[in-house]
């Protein structure tokens, strides 16, 4: 029996591209894509063609403002996530964690916190951002050496967040097939991780990613606090607070007697989320099913997947990329 399935968000078009765009296209090194037909390398990261034309105008146009708040994250590292805890953090005294008509109840994170080049710039050249509230949250999975120059010229904060790339990988492998279109069937493991390893991925290679941020936040701390998805699973009240602290609004004493704290993360759990109608029922505009970003939650999932050989060449690349600058999972 068929069932029915969403129509492939925009951002995985590889139609109605601008004239800049297909000329750029043309002279980049291609690579098979994961859904679309063709991945593209553009300053050293792979992109889809509509996603890259995205990419194109936000570096042209987005105008970073002193006051916003950029999340960062490598594509299945906890994005969701990581959106509802901040806009929950810093929209708290307009909507309190535990009010009954919280805005999270009824939206999916990515509507709250909107991806730049995925959503904004893919729909619209030059979107008209005036109607978000200050302090502006965005997001986005831009490598550190592609975003837009206004980035670096304001005073804008970044939190990036990545996550152990086995369990990474396992992610994105069942959301990629959830997104391709039934006739072109699904990718298997194996196809789509040899290219993971060969970097040939969503903003891969994953290493080079983490890396720009892992490097830039020790030397800019004050611009860009670096989190593991492990890390906030395991310290969440700790990670939760030091982001309040790095984005200027730490915990009142108050705050801290009434457990604000952890009403924060009581609201953007798994368990809560995942559970909501909107995340169980809803789609998002360009068509994806708000159920497809909540599978597991969990640390470890790799283990039920991957092969011996699979977790070596994995850690190997982990090793001989990683821990040398002192980045480990
Ligand atoms: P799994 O596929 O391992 O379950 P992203 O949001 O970047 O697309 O990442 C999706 C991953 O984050 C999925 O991982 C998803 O289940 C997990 N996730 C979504 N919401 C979460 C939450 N509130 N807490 C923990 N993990 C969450």
């Amino acid at each position: 029996m068929q069932t029915s399935q969403p129509p492939m968000p925009r951002y995985l078009k590889e139609d109605e591209l601008s004239q800049e765009c297909t000329t750029l296209l043309s002279t980049l090194p291609a690579e098979r894509g994961w859904v679309c037909s063709a991945f593209y390398n553009y300053q050293g990261f792979w992109h889809n063609a509509r996603q890259l034309q995205g990419v194109l105008s936000c570096q042209k146009h987005f105008q970073a403002q002193d006051t916003d708040i950029l999340l960062v994250t490598t594509p299945k590292s906890g994005t969701t996530w990581l959106k509802a805890i901040l806009f929950t953090l810093v929209n708290r005294i307009r909507f309190p964690p535990t009010q009954d008509d919280h805005p999270l109840l009824s939206n999916n994170p990515h509507m709250l916190v909107p991806f730049l080049e995925l959503k904004l710039y893919v729909e619209d050249e030059s979107p008209d951002l005036s109607s978000f509230v200050s302090p502006r949250l965005f997001s986005t999975h831009l490598p550190y050496v592609s975003l837009p120059k206004s980035v670096h010229d304001s005073q804008c904060k970044l939190v990036y967040l990545c996550r152990n790339p086995k369990d990474t990988f396992i992610s994105l492998w069942a959301f990629t097939n959830k997104l391709r279109l039934q006739e072109m069937g699904t990718n298997s493991l194996e196809q789509v991780f040899d290219k993971f390893c060969k970097g040939v991925s969503l903003y891969g290679p994953f290493w080079d990613h983490m890396l720009g941020y892992w490097q830039e936040s020790l030397k800019n701390p004050e611009k860009i606090y670096f989190l593991t998805y492990e890390e906030m699973k395991e310290q969440p009240s700790l990670h939760l607070r030091k982001l309040a602290d790095f984005l200027g609004c730490p915990f009142s004493s108050k705050e801290e007697e009434e457990n604000v704290v952890e009403s924060i993360l009581k609201i953007c759990s798994f368990d809560n989320l995942s559970n909501l109608k909107v995340n169980k029922e809803g789609k998002l505009p360009s068509g994806e099913n708000n159920s497809a970003f909540f599978r597991k939650g969990e640390v470890g999932d790799w283990k039920n997947y991957l092969t011996t050989e699979m977790v070596e060449r994995l850690e190997k690349i982990c090793e001989e990329k990683l821990h040398g600058l002192g980045l480990k999972f």
